[in-house]
């Protein structure tokens, strides 16, 4: 799965953006502002929700235009038996929806996950590792909607059950005991199924990036779901989880919040060939990790879709030295799947290998060249 041709139109800084790219590795090379990171969002609005930097839609139409277009061929693996997929979203200024079409016809943002599977990596995400849990936790849990579609709708449904139970703990009239099971109850059902379905992702995950080699110079991170307190998580049920909540009730109406249950998980990393805490790693160390883990969810995703997820990779190479950006170009390109990467100069990309496609970006547009058109 590739995009072959991409445009963008009055999208960002872009007036009208051509690019034809190669099904391998793609490189975006230019200065700050230039619009490297607006086009990994164009391409990361053919797929359902709001993108990579997940801004609002009506901020995305370019100043001025009344109109914002992305659209782009897509091509399956077997690119020339079978005929690319026309995939397209408009945003007009002001509104806070998009209009998506696939193949001519209308369609729900929601059908763009039929076709197209992206994973992204931003310098937003540069700091997860020393972050506070939430940030590991929306990762995690965006990780496991890749493979588990009914993931998101568990994860809101305990959510609103929790609001509602810590609202009634926090209430000075005392609480009905009846209406409080019940929203226990709920968190327990669905909080059980979020757990469960962290756990496979975890689990599974695991193995892969145990399985990967530890000789490309690359950093093999471990994983495992921790708890509050960085144990290794044990697996919530449903009736255990029920019953930790009823029994907390006084300690949760206290602290003015819900203290146990899955909302408190987090995803512990270690760099397993130095048995040191990602967060403790370098600031390139904690990179590598992260890109190692992406690329690892991709070869999940791949194995369970048939078809290897694209991946959008933001400013790839900062923070990591010549050798790193070697190995992770190499493991790339032998992964198979398309790449798109930016960087602020060409020369930081010259270890990619030949038959990569190379755009200059400049000033809301690309240079003429391989991959411009
Ligand atoms: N809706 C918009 N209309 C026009 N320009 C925009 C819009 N949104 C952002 N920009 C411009 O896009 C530029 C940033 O592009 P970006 O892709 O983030 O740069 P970089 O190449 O550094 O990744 C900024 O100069 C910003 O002013
Ligand atoms: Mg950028």
């Amino acid at each position: 799965m590739a995009l072959a041709q991409l445009s963008l139109t009055d999208f960002r800084n872009h007036p009208a953006t051509r690019i034809d790219a190669g099904p391998g590795l793609v490189v975006l090379a230019g200065p700050n502002g230039s619009g490297k990171t607006n086009i990994l969002e164009a391409v990361s609005l053919l797929a359902p929700g709001r993108g990579l930097r997940g801004a609002a839609l009506d901020s995305m139409v370019r100043q001025g235009a009344a109109r914002g277009v992305v659209s782009a061929d897509l091509k399956g693996p077997g690119a020339e038996a079978s005929a690319p997929v026309a995939l397209g979203t408009a945003i007009e200024a002001g509104s806070a929806r998009r209009k998506v079409r696939i193949n001519g016809a209308d369609a729900s943002a929601a059908a763009l996950g039929e076709w197209l599977s992206l994973l992204w990596l931003t310098p937003a995400m540069d700091r997860l590792f020393v972050e506070s849990a939430s940030g590991r936790r929306r990762f995690l849990d965006r990780m496991t909607l890749a493979l588990e579609p009914s993931h998101g709708h568990h994860a809101s449904r305990y959510e609103a059950a929790m609001r509602a139970r810590n609202r009634l703990l926090a209430d000075d009239r005392p609480a009905d005991p009846a209406w409080l099971a019940a929203l226990e109850e709920q968190m327990a059902q669905h909080g059980a199924a979020v757990d469960a379905a962290r756990h496979r992702l975890t689990a599974a995950l695991a193995a892969v990036l145990e399985s990967s080699a530890p000789a490309d110079g690359f950093p093999r991170p471990a994983i495992m779901l921790a708890d509050g307190d960085g144990a290794q998580a044990l697996k919530w049920e449903t009736a255990a989880l029920a019953d930790a909540l009823r029994a907390g009730r006084a300690l949760d109406r206290r602290a003015g919040r819900t203290l146990t249950g899955p909302h408190r998980t987090d995803l512990s990393v270690i760099h397993a060939d130095q048995g040191q805490a990602a967060a403790l790693c370098s600031t390139g160390e904690q990179k590598a990790l992260l890109l190692s883990i992406i690329i690892g969810h991709g070869e999940l995703i791949a194995a369970a879709r048939g078809t290897r997820p694209i991946l959008l990779l933001d400013e790839v190479a900062a923070h990591l030295d010549p050798a790193r950006r070697a190995a992770l170009f190499d493991r790339l390109a032998t992964g198979g799947g398309q790449v798109w990467m930016t960087g602020t100069e060409m020369a930081l990309f010259d270890a990619v290998p030949a038959g990569a496609t190379r755009i200059a970006v400049q000033a809301g547009s690309v240079a003429e060249g391989t991959g411009a058109r």
